[in-house]
């Protein structure tokens, strides 16, 4: 028996490591040699602007969408692995503009969120989830359309939680939010990273995204332009210029 258990079962690798991900729509390539990794419990953000792949290349790590290239999680390789076998293996996505029964209770919603797992199992991670947002946990027989939009964005997180990710995949999670509630939803992702679980965040808005990861790729038109550390120096200057250098027409995100 071991005097104490190892940190991750992956000695020394990273939890997630994409290499040579190709990806698009029929004979259309979006994404082109993407190499990518995340360690056990990082926050990173994914930027980069609208239309730069950012949604195709989440889709195509949790098997939604079809690639080309190698991606190994946890030491497996769930390279063409379908969506059911990637949450198995514990990398989970919330899809962008995903959407919760708002006249279903939240509990209800989570059981969903929880569908295919043996039903005692089901409702101790359902339990899980609410307890990282007492806030919903609160409201948990009442309909989802009562909730805020910022709730329902968390209940949409909660969701995701209910399978045990070791990598929350976000897609815009507080898309459509005031400030007030982007930094409540994005609260979360702290709260997750602090809890051990990795989480990769898409998000329009670079300020807070940076705020509250650990590390950042900005992707543009198909390709990784950079990879830093959020406390790197000029990070907000460096990421306008990978924006801008690769497609002069896109804005940056107000913020
Ligand atoms: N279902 C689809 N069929 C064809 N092209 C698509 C489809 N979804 C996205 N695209 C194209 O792929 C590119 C990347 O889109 P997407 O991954 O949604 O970007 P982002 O999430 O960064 O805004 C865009 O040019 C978009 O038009
Ligand atoms: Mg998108």
């Amino acid at each position: 028996m071991p005097i104490s258990a190892p940190r991750s079962s992956v000695k020394d690798g990273p939890l997630l490591q994409v290499t040579g991900l190709t990806a698009g729509y029929g004979k259309i390539v979006v994404l082109r040699d993407i190499a990518l990794t995340i360690a056990a419990g990082e926050a990173v953000a994914l930027l980069g602007p609208n239309g730069a792949g950012k949604t195709t290349l989440l889709r195509a790590m949790s098997g939604l969408l079809p690639c080309t290239g190698r991606v190994l999680f946890a030491g497996k390789d769930i390279s063409g692995a379908s969506p059911r076998e990637t949450v198995n293996a514990g990398l989970v996505h919330v899809v962008e503009g995903h959407r919760v029964f708002t006249q279903l209770s939240v509990f209800d919603n989570l059981l969903l969120a929880g569908y295919g797992l043996a039903r005692d199992v089901r409702a101790t991670q359902v339990e899980e989830a609410l307890a990282f947002f007492p806030e919903i946990a609160a409201k948990r027989n009442d309909r989802a359309v009562t909730l805020s939009g910022g709730q329902q964005q968390m209940l949409a997180v909660a969701q995701g939680l209910v399978a045990r990710p070791r990598l929350l995949m976000l897609d815009e999670p507080s898309a459509g939010l005031s400030p007030v509630l982007v930094d409540r939803v994005l609260a979360a992702v702290s709260r997750l990273r602090e809890a051990g679980t990795a989480v990769l965040l898409v998000e329009q808005l670079i300020e807070k995204a940076l705020g509250v990861a650990d590390r950042v790729y900005a992707l543009a038109r198909g390709s990784i332009v950079l990879e830093a550390g959020t406390g790197e120096a000029d990070l907000p200057n460096r990421l306008e210029h990978a924006y801008f250098g690769a497609d002069a027409s896109a804005p940056l995100a107000a913020h």
